[in-house]
């Protein structure tokens, strides 16, 4: 990042991310393992002299402009929710950037679970370091990015997709503690990659069931006297039997399974215990859709297609769920035809053609003049 401001046209580029396992987890402080993904949101930003700035998506016809001499407001289910958002929480961090145009490109599906806002937003956010000469820090940079899904699009996630893109490490996974906020890079392990599949469907409950996990997790806790379900370990889970209803067990048991699911995930990968670790992504998978409820039919018949299709170390959804993508951890040798297997599978049974990707664990957002 140049130190002084960029005033020629340039592009900033934000990876989207691919949640390998720790699912429904950040909000209850748990670990999380993420890598930043090679499908990016590209932002072609040209400065303007006044206080105008004008967005334009291929998505949609129109220009969208927003006015800096006012504070601006979040409108009703918008994409420019996100790039307005940053904007105001960069101006509150003491950022204040002159207008500009901007036209959005996207190589990552969106509404696909890959965190293709999250990457709009750190984009949005490093376009404007680069336009005001300052740098906010990854950390800081990956808050506000929060703040903005929070306040602008109405979302409640949690940390993980911002933290995912800002800090973003070629070649690792990272292995995220969202409670303490400290991350731990995690090499993926020679001879494996990483398989991303979309099932081609979104189902409408996304929306309001995130925010209903979210307050069920914090009632379970509530409940149950901690803080947060990170407070819990799996042998608690007799305890809190007594005092939970069962759909807030199933959830608990979930959220307590999953983080303990996360290090022991890594400890396969650092052994080269594929077994292990496949058997913990279909463990994850399962959970998810059992206890969690937060999966569908078309992701359940890719995980299980999955299973019978050599090279394939596991697979699991992957992002909030109700569709979107699964990912998996794949052979290298072999990598293109278990794909390949594994969309046909998935063509013939529900005659949905899934666009699908393998992918190495990409760097953070970058910005590079025209
Ligand atoms: C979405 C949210 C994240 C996280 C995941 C589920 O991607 O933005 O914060 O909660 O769902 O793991």
């Amino acid at each position: 990042m140049p130190a002084d401001r960029i005033t020629v046209p340039f592009t900033v580029a934000a990876p989207g991310r691919v949640n390998l396992i720790g699912e429904h987890v950040d909000y209850n402080d748990g670990f999380v393992l993420p890598m930043a993904i090679e499908r990016h949101v590209r932002l072609r930003v040209r400065p303007r002299p006044d206080r105008r700035v004008l967005l334009r998506t291929g998505r949609s016809p129109e220009t969208v402009t927003l006015d800096l001499a006012a504070p601006l407001e979040p409108r009703r289910r918008h994409w420019s929710n996100y790039i307005a958002g940053v904007i105001e929480g960069c101006r509150r961090a003491g950022l204040d950037p002159p207008g500009f145009e901007a036209d959005v490109e996207a190589t990552l599906p969106a509404g696909g679970g890959l965190s293709s806002s999250a990457a709009l937003e750190v984009a949005t956010a490093t376009a404007i370091e680069a336009l005001c000469g300052r740098e906010l820090g990854p950390e800081r940079k990956a808050l506000l990015c929060q703040a903005a899904e929070h306040e602008f699009a109405g979302v409640p996630c949690g940390i993980m997709d911002q933290f995912a893109v800002c800090f973003a490490m070629p070649g690792h996974a990272l292995c995220l503690d969202c409670r303490a906020r400290s991350i731990v890079p995690v090499p993926l392990g020679q001879g494996l990659r990483v398989l991303v599949i979309n099932s081609g469907v979104k189902h409408s409950l996304a929306d309001g069931a995130y925010a209903t996990r979210r307050a069920e997790c914090s009632e379970a806790a509530g409940r149950l006297g901690v803080a947060s379900l990170r407070d819990l370990v799996p042998a608690d889970l007799d305890a809190a039997a007594r005092l939970l209803p069962p759909n807030l067990l199933a959830r608990a048991r979930h959220v307590v399974g999953e983080i303990a699911r996360v290090p022991a995930f890594v400890a396969a990968l650092a052994a080269g215990d594929r077994g292990a670790a496949g058997d913990l992504l279909a463990e994850s998978h399962r959970s998810l859709a059992l206890d969690y409820a937060v999966s569908c039919p078309e992701l359940d018949l890719l995980v299980d297609l999955a299973a019978g299709v050599p090279g394939i170390i596991g697979c699991r959804m992957t992002g909030g769920g109700f569709g979107g993508c699964v990912v998996a951890l794949v052979e290298e040798d072999g990598a293109v035809e278990a794909a390949r297997a594994l969309v046909a599978a998935y063509r013939d049974a529900r005659g949905i053609d899934g666009e699908w990707f393998l992918t190495a664990a990409a760097a953070g957002p970058a910005v590079t003049v025209d």
